[in-house]
C-alpha cells in the first residue's frame, strides 16, 4: 500500500537532548528515496509541530507528562489520518514515548475494520515501566505499559474509554536491558519477550518464526523499530545504547521475515539520536534495514 513519513521531532520522553533532530537524519539517510527506488508510492507529510522539550525533572514519577501527552495526541492523530486514507504511516521519532500514540491509533483502526492488532516491539528495552518503579521517569521507558492500560489515564486513554489493547497481542524481541520492578511487572502481565539469551540459544530465525507465528489475512502487524534494539557497534546514535545487541546480518533476518509475512501495516522508527551518531551511519543503517522491510532482498529466490 502506499506510504506516508511522519515527522515527530521531539525528545520530551527521552533522558538525552537530540532525538527531535531523528526525523531529518532519517530524511538525509535517504529514507524516502530508498522506499521509491523500491517502487512504493512515498508522500512525506514533513513534521508535526508539538510542545519544546521543556527539560525539567520528573513529578510523581513523570518527566513532561503534558508535553508528552500532546504530543502523543499529535501523533495519533496523524497515524490515525493515514491509516483511514488506506496508507501505512511511517511515523520517524522521535523517542519512543511515541509509541503511545502511533500505536493507539493502530488500535482503533484495528477495531474499526475488524483486523487483529498484532504489536511487535523490536528493542533492547521493554518499555513496560510504571511511576512506581521508574528509575528515571523518563516515558519513553513506559510506552507498551501504557498501551497495555498501565500508567496515567491521559496516556493509557489517550484513545477514548479503553487501553489501546492486551499484552497478549505484544511481541518483543532484542530485550536486554530491563529494571528490576519492570520486569515483576512483565511477568504478572504474561508479556512475551524473546531476549537476547534466548536468541543466543536457539537463534534469530526460530525467534522470529515464533514472534511472527498465529498471523492470518486479518491481522494488522505494527512494528515499532527502536534503533536501540541493534547492536550500538552498529548503531552508536541512540541516548541509550545496551551492548549485545543484534548484529547486522540478524538484523537484516528479522526485517526480511517481517517482510515475508507480508501483513505489515504501520511502522515506526525511534530514537535515533544524530547528536550522538557518527556520520549519520545509525540513520543510514536504519534506511538499509527499512529496504529490506520493504521486501529488498539480496538473494536470487526462485
Ligand atoms: N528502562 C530505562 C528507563 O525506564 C530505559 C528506557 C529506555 N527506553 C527507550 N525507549 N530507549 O528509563
Ligand atoms: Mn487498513
Ligand atoms: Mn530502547
Ligand atoms: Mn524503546
Amino acid at each position: 500500500s502506499p506510504v506516508s513519513i511522519i515527522g515527530a521531532p521531539t525528545d520530551v520522553g527521552a533522558g538525552h537532548q537530540g532525538g527531535r533532530l531523528g526525523p531529518e537524519a532519517l530524511r538525509i539517510a535517504g529514507l524516502g528515496e530508498a522506499l521509491q527506488a523500491r517502487g512504493v508510492d512515498v508522500v512525506d507529510r514533513g513534521n508535526l509541530d508539538g510542545p519544546r522539550n521543556p527539560w525539567t525533572g520528573p513529578v510523581d514519577g513523570y518527566r513532561h507528562i503534558d508535553e508528552v501527552t500532546e504530543w502523543n495526541r499529535l501523533a495519533m492523530e496523524a497515524v490515525y489520518a493515514e491509516l483511514s486514507a488506506g496508507r501505512m504511516p511511517i511515523l520517524l521519532g522521535g523517542d519512543h514515548c511515541l509509541g503511545i500514540g502511533s500505536v493507539t491509533a493502530v488500535a482503533r483502526h484495528c477495531r474499526e475494520t475488524g483486523k487483529k492488532l498484532r504489536l511487535l516491539w523490536l528493542d533492547a528495552h521493554a518499555d513496560f515501566n510504571t511511576s512506581e518503579v521508574t528509575p528515571s521517569g523518563n516515558i519513553h521507558g513506559m510506552p507498551v505499559a501504557c498501551l497495555c492500560g498501565l500508567g496515567p489515564r491521559s496516556l493509557t486513554h489517550l484513545g477514548g474509554d479503553a487501553p489501546a489493547m492486551d499484552a497478549s497481542a505484544v511481541r518483543q524481541v532484542g530485550i536486554r536491558s530491563v529494571d528490576d520492578g519492570e520486569k515483576k511487572l512483565i511477568k504478572e502481565h504474561g508479556l512475551d519477550v524473546y531476549d537476547m539469551r534466548y536468541i543466543d540459544e536457539v537463534g534469530m530465525k526460530r525467534v522470529m518464526e515464533e514472534a511472527l507465528a498465529g498471523m492470518d489475512d486479518d491481522t494488522h502487524l505494527h512494528v515499532s523499530f527502536d534503533v536501540d534494539f541493534l547492536d550500538p557497534s552498529v548503531a552508536p546514535g541512540v541516548g541509550t545504547t545496551v551492548p549485545g545487541g543484534p548484529n547486522y546480518r540478524e538484523a537484516q533476518l528479522v526485517m526480511e521475515m517481517i517482510a515475508d509475512s507480508g501483513r505489515m501495516a504501520s511502522l515506526d522508527i525511534m530514537e535515533l539520536n544524530p547528536i550522538l551518531d557518527r556520520d549519520n551511519m545509525t540513520a543510514l543503517v536504519a534506511v538499509d534495514l527499512v529496504e529490506s522491510l520493504f521486501g529488498k532482498s539480496t538473494l536470487m529466490r526462485a
